[in-house]
């Protein structure tokens, strides 16, 4: 919002100018600043000018009506939040009164118009503008303070790669330069410190590649969800095609996403149900979609599965549920998969038992 310093604006339309010398003295005692017109036109052009807190149309006016001005005020995104109370004539009928609400009226008030009732009416659009305002102050402050965490995060991971280098290298160096010279114990103390690094070096690429998906914009297009699962399983027993896993899937499920970050969720949470059914001799992955009201979408295995206490837990980084010399990963896949989805829109949660497989579920709105 640009105007938070300035008082809460009132735009008052009636074509009568007595009518709004009238209404405005009786707005004096509010803390609000009022803007006056007696064109239906010119209250659209003011309407996209200003932020108003609520806007007094008079109904019966030459040229455009109250009920025109304030159908062309919804039809706009940019003025469609301004609420509306009506101005009508205490005769009108309850047709009327309907149209008027039809329209796009969050009140109306009858002439001759009570002054009391006026200043309570226009006093809470007030206060609910500035609890608006105030939140979106709120809003505004949070998402600057999560970009400045998101740039750090993403400068020390950076900053960090930098030392992993020297120290694997050398390492390295070490093991072929002076080998000869070296003892088994030796040799293999350096080979532990070039697999420590090795892996802290996988852990910061993935922290990288946590901040970057908070950052690149998502581009939607239609995506055939059914068709990349089916590439992305193709891909996984091309690597591995020694193992038996079928693959249930509809012929089409389609989506407005954003294609390279589905492929990513969908890579996670695939390798996974790839990873967590290899000490199966059989495997059945599934993808579908559950017939609840909100389009929800689910990859099923028949893997070892997890206890449900900590399903919450998974999609936090580096939470890993299994031991790493059972099922090898660093704990970064599924908030990839969270922050992908929720980047959508939309949420994912998991189902699971021990030795009873795993189902995660996530919709995907917009
Ligand atoms: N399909 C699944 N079946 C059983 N457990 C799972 C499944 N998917 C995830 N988990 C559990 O959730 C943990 C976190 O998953 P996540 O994908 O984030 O990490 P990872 O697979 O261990 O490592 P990474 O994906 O970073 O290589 C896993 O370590 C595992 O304990
Ligand atoms: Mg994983």
């Amino acid at each position: 919002m640009s105007e938070t310093s300035a008082k809460p604006k009132i735009l008052l339309v009636d074509d009568v100018e007595a009518n709004l010398v009238a209404l405005e003295a009786l707005l004096a005692n509010l803390d609000c600043d009022v803007v006056r017109t007696t064109s239906g036109n010119e209250a659209l052009r003011l309407l996209l000018k200003h932020e108003f807190a609520v806007m007094l149309l008079d109904v019966q006016m030459p040229e455009m009506d109250g009920y025109e001005v304030a159908y062309f005020a919804r039809d706009n995104p940019a003025t469609r939040q301004v609420p509306i109370i009506f101005v009508t004539a205490l005769h009108e009928t309850k047709e009327h009164v309907l149209r008027g609400y039809d329209s796009g009226a969050f009140d109306l008030l009858f002439k001759p118009i009570d002054p009391y009732i006026l200043r309570s009416k226009v006093q809470i659009f007030i206060e609910l503008f500035l609890s608006r305002q105030r939140l979106q102050e709120e809003i505004d402050a949070h998402k600057r303070t999560l970009a400045e965490v998101e740039a750090f995060n993403y400068s020390v991971s950076h900053d960090l790669r930098a030392p992993l280098r020297p120290l694997d290298g050398f390492s390295e160096a070490l093991l072929e330069d002076y080998g000869d010279k070296l003892d088994d114990k030796a040799k293999d103390y350096l080979n532990r410190i070039r697999s420590a690094a090795q892996r802290m070096g996988r852990l910061i690429e993935d922290l990288l590649e946590l901040s970057r998906i908070g950052r690149v914009p998502v581009q939607r297009q239609p995506v055939d969800m059914s068709a990349l699962v089916a590439s992305i399983v193709a891909e996984l027993r091309g690597n591995d095609p020694a193992r038996e896993v079928e693959l249930v899937c509809p012929p089409q499920a389609k989506v407005a996403g954003d294609p390279r970050l589905l492929r990513i969720a969908f890579e996670n949470l695939l390798r996974n149900a790839w990873k967590f059914t290899r000490k199966h001799p059989r495997a059945r992955i599934e993808f579908g979609q559950t017939p609840a009201a909100e389009a929800t979408f689910f990859i099923r295995d028949d893997g070892v599965g997890f206890d449900p206490a900590y399903a919450g837990r998974l999609f936090r980084p580096f939470q890993r549920l299994h031991p790493s010399d059972a099922f090898e990963g660093t704990g970064i896949g599924l908030a990839i998969v969270d922050r992908i989805i929720r980047r959508h829109g939309g949420r994912i949660w998991a189902e699971s038992a021990p030795e009873a497989g795993a189902t995660f579920y996530f919709t995907l709105s917009g």
